[in-house]
């Protein structure tokens, strides 16, 4: 069975405090989403350990936004995934739009990093998605492909039950464009298949595969109703816990 997910990406965004007072305000309301319906934050690296602890006993998982391409050692700046594990984070997001564009992440290093979460046991959410550019010239569909191959052929169906995909249109997000229902399932119906080229209808069938950029309350509905949409992962709108919540009680 498919698994159907809400993941906030607060991004660099709250500090400590504002950080565990939302993980907070999430959790105490969690209970009320719908069982099949998974609910993850990813708050910055400087409060998963304070967040996570706020999120015991309830559904809610715990996620960091990246992760190093090493497993330790003289990377001044970087967070291992052993370091997130021992923190309490059973996913972390990868190859987000921003990771790509302001800091170099290339496909070749996602695959390092996708291989060492599933190494140390963390789930991934991997972000693919094409820019404004790509949109116009039509080239949307052929991005998107390369960008999930590039990555995703190097592991096996195996592997594939601890990956999520996130479709985030570049131009969508944060921009308060989102992109129509139609819009985004052709991609999502697109991704499905290159999974299916791989690994077969059986993981194909079995992949989560999320929306992302300025979903909110008010278009989740519309958005989730796609037969290839498995849920969303939410930028500006899970900073607000109603909001977030809103958008997970929409399916
Ligand atoms: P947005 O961001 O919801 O603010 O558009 C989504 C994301 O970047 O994950």
């Amino acid at each position: 069975m498919r698994k159907k997910i809400v993941a906030g990406n607060w991004k660099m965004n709250t500090t400590r405090p504002d950080g565990i007072e939302l993980a907070e305000a999430v959790a105490a309301r969690a209970a009320e989403v719908p069982e099949g319906v998974g609910l993850i934050i990813a708050p910055p690296f400087t409060h998963l350990c304070c967040c996570g602890k706020r999120l015991k006993g309830t559904k809610v998982e715990l996620s960091a936004q990246n992760c190093a391409d090493h497993a330790k050692g003289a990377y001044t700046g970087e967070v291992s995934v052993d370091m997130l594990k021992a923190v309490g984070c059973q996913w972390t997001i990868l190859g987000h739009s921003e990771r790509r564009q302001y800091y170099g992440e290339t496909d070749e290093k996602l695959v390092e990093k996708v291989k060492l979460a599933l190494g140390a046991g963390l789930g991934v959410i991997l972000c693919v998605g094409e820019n404004l550019d790509e949109r116009e010239a039509g080239k949307h569909f052929d991005v998107v492909k390369a960008q999930t191959e590039a990555v995703l052929y190097n592991f096996s169906a195996e592997e594939m039950k601890h990956i999520v995909i996130a479709y985030e249109p570049v131009w969508a997000i944060g921009t308060g464009k989102t992109a129509t229902a139609a819009q985004a399932e052709e991609i999502h119906a697109c991704i499905r298949n290159v999974i299916e080229a791989k690994f077969g209808a059986k993981v194909a069938d079995d992949m989560t595969i999320l929306y992302g950029g300025s979903c909110k309350p008010s278009n989740a509905k519309e958005l989730f109703a796609e037969k290839d949409i498995d849920g969303g992962l939410i930028g500006g709108a899970a900073l607000k816990a109603d909001d977030f919540l809103g958008i997970a009680l929409s399916f």
